[in-house]
């Protein structure tokens, strides 16, 4: 017997970096896994790739900022799987700026996905999950959504946002069996943080990420399906950092003790 067998689980951003993954981790732990992205082809890809070990997925290529697209999303996810136990929304994009570079309609777009979109989400998958008795919702949210960090207004706001949306429905809908929680990674290694490699990166984790190590997509899958287990049961409203020590710290600059010394 695999933790989610019999499951249904819809993860957006599944084209790439954490989504992907989750969406592989959660296929093979039985779950059926509705592939969302934008991109067509990528969501098809990890479909596929589900499919061809052996599990069940269906991809969906749809933009998680169309109201219409997503109430159908969940819609279609019922009928083709028959139940809806896990959304997990990860698609984001992450511009840099502060208040005077970034342009009003940049910043309505940023908000668009990295907050409303999580509105939406809960909004149109909450009445699935009620019918079948409860459900867990993940939002990928980052722990620029706890505090900002220099020239990311935009990002840094949604993020916060999302975070308190996480936190309302958790509040309103536990006594319907719905846990809510947020996901907050540091630095992770996936696409989205190409072009920012070699030297660069390695000076920059190793000035301000405690953990000597790369945050990998799989260490967030793996704390997605923790969560969304029943074994997480009593943990809602909550952001779940994951970013190897980076937001405990108050003034960043790690120095380890024992070399002062
Ligand atoms: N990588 C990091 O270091 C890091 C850290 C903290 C938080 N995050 C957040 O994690 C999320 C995903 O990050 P990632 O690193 O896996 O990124 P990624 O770029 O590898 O993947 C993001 C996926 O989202 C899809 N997408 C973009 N816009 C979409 C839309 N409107 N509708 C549907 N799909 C859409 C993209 O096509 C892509 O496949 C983002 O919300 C990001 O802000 C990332």
């Amino acid at each position: 017997m695999k933790r989610f067998d019999g499951k249904v689980v819809v993860i957006t951003g599944g084209g790439s970096g954490m989504g992907k993954i989750s969406c592989t981790l959660f296929a093979q732990e039985g779950a059926s896994v509705c592939v969302v992205d934008i991109n067509e082809k990528t969501a098809k890809a990890t479909a596929d790739e589900i499919i061809a070990a052996g599990g069940k997925a269906k991809a969906y290529a749809i933009d998680i900022t169309n109201e219409a697209a997503v109430e159908a999303l969940f819609d279609d996810a019922v009928a083709t799987f028959g139940r809806l136990d896990v959304y997990f929304t990860i698609a984001g994009i992450s511009p840099v700026g502060t208040a005077v570079t970034t342009s009003y309609e940049d910043y309505k777009k940023v908000v668009a996905l990295d907050m409303d979109s999580v509105f939406l989400g809960s909004k149109y998958c909450i009445p699935h999950m009620i019918k079948t008795g409860g459900g867990v919702i993940l939002n990928l949210v980052g722990t620029y959504g706890i505090r900002p960090t220099p020239n990311k207004l935009s990002y840094s706001a949604a993020k916060a946002g999302a975070l308190s949306i996480t936190r309302s429905v958790a509040i309103d809908f536990a006594r319907d069996n719905i846990r809510c929680n947020a996901i907050c990674p540091g630095f992770v290694n996936t696409p989205l943080n190409n072009g920012f490699e070699g030297e660069a990166r390695q000076r920059f984790l190793n000035t301000y990420q405690p953990a000597p190590f790369e945050i990998q997509a799989k260490d967030i899958a793996e704390t997605a399906l923790f969560l969304a287990s029943d074994e997480a049961r009593a943990i809602t409203g909550q952001a779940i950092v994951v970013d190897g020590g980076t937001e405990a710290s108050l003034y960043l600059n790690y120095k380890r003790p024992s070399a002062d010394k």
